[in-house]
């Protein structure tokens, strides 16, 4: 006999499964709330790749940052302000990481159309989506519903984020612990075809490593000194070829050893990642494709949903 007292109990059970771990990321998570989301930051992640074309890597390189530290929830976008310890200062982050400024004319741009609605998760999703396809790379719909947290960890972003000294095994299973495959990190690795790095990120490449092209690791020489201390925060394109441009040049590059960081170099350096580094180089819509899933799977990470965390007024502060 079916009582009403079991009804009750199964009811609650499946609110509290809708409510907690089945909350899902939709693309049209704000299509009643916020229609004008996306065209709002649209218009702002253009006029601010319009003053400086390298801002769009920067705001990608924002989405992963702060994706692999406790998931995408705007962590990363928090200040440290008082006893509050953001991630701001983090080793990955400090001196390197930017674009804070244009989150928040891009939060502003949303608060005006529609206030209180869009986290600023959500809209750094977006932004670094528009980043890629304003910089000439492919489209997707962005998965969207992610909710800002109320905290942040310095030590997280330290253990979690990958160094440039990586190894292929320490670069696989700092992704897989996120959930991502080898096969997505090498596709995500693909972001390295916009942006700079300082001389720090890769003097000792530059001068100590031998799988890198004697030109090349010559030409990096001339705007990174050896001594270390001297020109740190010089900087040198990613992709050597057409840094501003989202394509599949990284690729490319590391087929003929001028990868800039170790890391990158690490991809196509006789292991396993050696056949989709070339696949990717010969096929550009494999890439795309394969990038395209992999930021997908990236901004899937461990979101805040439902009625927790909160819609920060500002994104450097918690309400
Ligand atoms: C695979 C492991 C990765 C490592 C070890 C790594 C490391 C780095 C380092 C050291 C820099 C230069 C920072 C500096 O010198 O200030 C950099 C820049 C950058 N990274 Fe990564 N990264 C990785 C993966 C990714 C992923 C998955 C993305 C995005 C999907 C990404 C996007 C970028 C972008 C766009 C820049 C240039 C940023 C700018 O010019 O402001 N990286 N990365
Ligand atoms: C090259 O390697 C040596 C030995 O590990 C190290 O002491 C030196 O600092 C490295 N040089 C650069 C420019 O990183």
């Amino acid at each position: 006999m079916s009582s009403p007292f079991s009804m009750n109990l199964f009811t609650v059970f499946i609110l509290l499964l809708l409510g907690s771990s089945y909350a899902q990321l939709s693309t049209d998570f704000y299509s009643k709330s916020c229609p004008n989301v996306f065209s709002a930051v649209r218009a702002a992640v253009q006029s601010a790749i319009a003053r400086e074309k390298r801002i769009g890597a920067s705001l990608l390189r924002l989405h992963f940052h702060d994706c692999f530290v406790n998931g995408c929830d705007g962590s990363i976008l928090l200040d440290d302000i008082g006893s509050f310890i953001g991630e701001k200062n983090a080793l990955p982050n400090r001196n390197s990481a930017r674009g804070f400024d244009v989150v928040d004319n891009i939060k502003s741009a949303v608060e005006r159309v529609c206030p209180g609605v869009v986290s600023c998760a959500d809209a750094l999703t977006i932004a670094a989506r528009d980043s890629v396809v304003i910089l000439g790379g492919p489209t997707w719909n962005v998965k969207l519903g992610r909710r800002d947290a109320r905290t942040a960890s310095q030590s997280a972003a330290n253990t979690n984020i990958p160094p440039p000294t990586s190894n292929l095994p320490n670069l696989i299973s700092s992704f897989q612990a996120q959930g991502l495959s080898a096969r997505d990190m090498v596709a995500l690795s693909g972001a390295h075809t916009i942006g700079l790095a300082r001389c720090t990120s890769f003097r000792n490449r530059i001068y100590n490593e031998t799988n890198i092209a004697a030109t090349f690791a010559r030409t990096r020489q001339g705007n990174c000194p050896r001594t270390p201390g001297t020109g740190d925060n010089n900087l040198a394109p990613l992709d050597l070829q057409t840094p501003t441009t989202f394509d599949n040049n990284y690729y490319k590059n590391l087929i003929v050893q001028s990868g800039l960081l170790h890391s990158d170099q690490q991809l196509f350096n006789g292991g396993s990642t050696d056949f989709q580094v070339r696949s990717y180089s010969n096929n550009p819509s494999t890439f795309n494709a394969d990038f395209v899933a992999a930021m997908i799977k990236m901004g899937d990470i461990r979101p805040l949903t439902g009625s927790n965390g909160e819609i920060r007024r500002n994104c450097r502060r918690t309400n």
